[in-house]
């Protein structure tokens, strides 16, 4: 193998969470740089690539957007297997999509059986900050962030796919803390 295939790397990343929370819209901005008003709920589930430079390293993130909707989930567990990170995503101004991240984050780890679970990496999104300037907002950024750092400190970030907000930042550390376990 030479140097430039050693610096290469493929990530495999997996998008949960309820529906509607904006899951494909997230993966839309980043990959895209688009966004729609509209929504069209996936089914199944499908992949965008998108490269960036890491250190010395050519990161390629694979990252696979999922369906929320449960009459469209039809994943096993093949799928989550060789899983590099899970990215959880809930929506700040509704409560139920918060309440749903114990089972995604469960359940994930059940079906991808990662060797050592406590150390998977997972990262959190709180997406749809823009929405009434925050006034509609019905989980607060402190409740968030104690969820996170009762699974292992796991990285928090408040997003908007509509307004572009932190959502580069999001993806940097998703390719940061996949490589971590590298
Ligand atoms: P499923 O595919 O059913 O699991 O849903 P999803 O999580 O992929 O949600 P999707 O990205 O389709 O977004 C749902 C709706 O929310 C769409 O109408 C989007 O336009 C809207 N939306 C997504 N992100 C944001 C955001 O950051 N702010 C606002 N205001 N709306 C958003
Ligand atoms: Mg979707």
């Amino acid at each position: 193998m030479d140097i430039s295939q050693k610096r290469r790397k493929l990530l495999k990343v997996i998008v949960l969470g309820d529906s509607g929370v904006g899951k494909t819209s997230l993966m839309n901005r980043y990959v895209y740089q688009k966004f729609s008003q509209q929504y069209k709920a996936t089914i199944g589930a499908d992949f965008v690539t998108k490269e960036l430079q890491i250190d010395d390293k050519l990161v390629t993130l694979q990252i696979w957007d999922t369906a929320g909707q449960e009459r469209f989930q039809s994943l096993g567990a093949a799928f989550y297997r060789g899983a590099d990170c899970c990215v959880v995503v809930y929506d700040v101004n509704i409560a139920r999509t918060f309440e749903t991240l114990n089972n995604w984050h469960d359940e994930f780890i059940k079906q991808a059986d990662p060797t050592d679970p406590e150390a998977f990496p997972f990262i959190l999104l709180g997406n749809k900050v823009d929405i009434d300037g925050g006034s509609s907002r019905m989980v607060s950024e402190k409740k968030a962030r104690d969820w996170c750092a009762a699974r292992g400190n796991i990285p928090y970030f408040e997003t908007s796919a509509k307004e572009d907000y932190n959502v580069d930042e999001a993806f940097f550390c998703v390719a940061k803390t996949s490589l971590v376990n590298d």
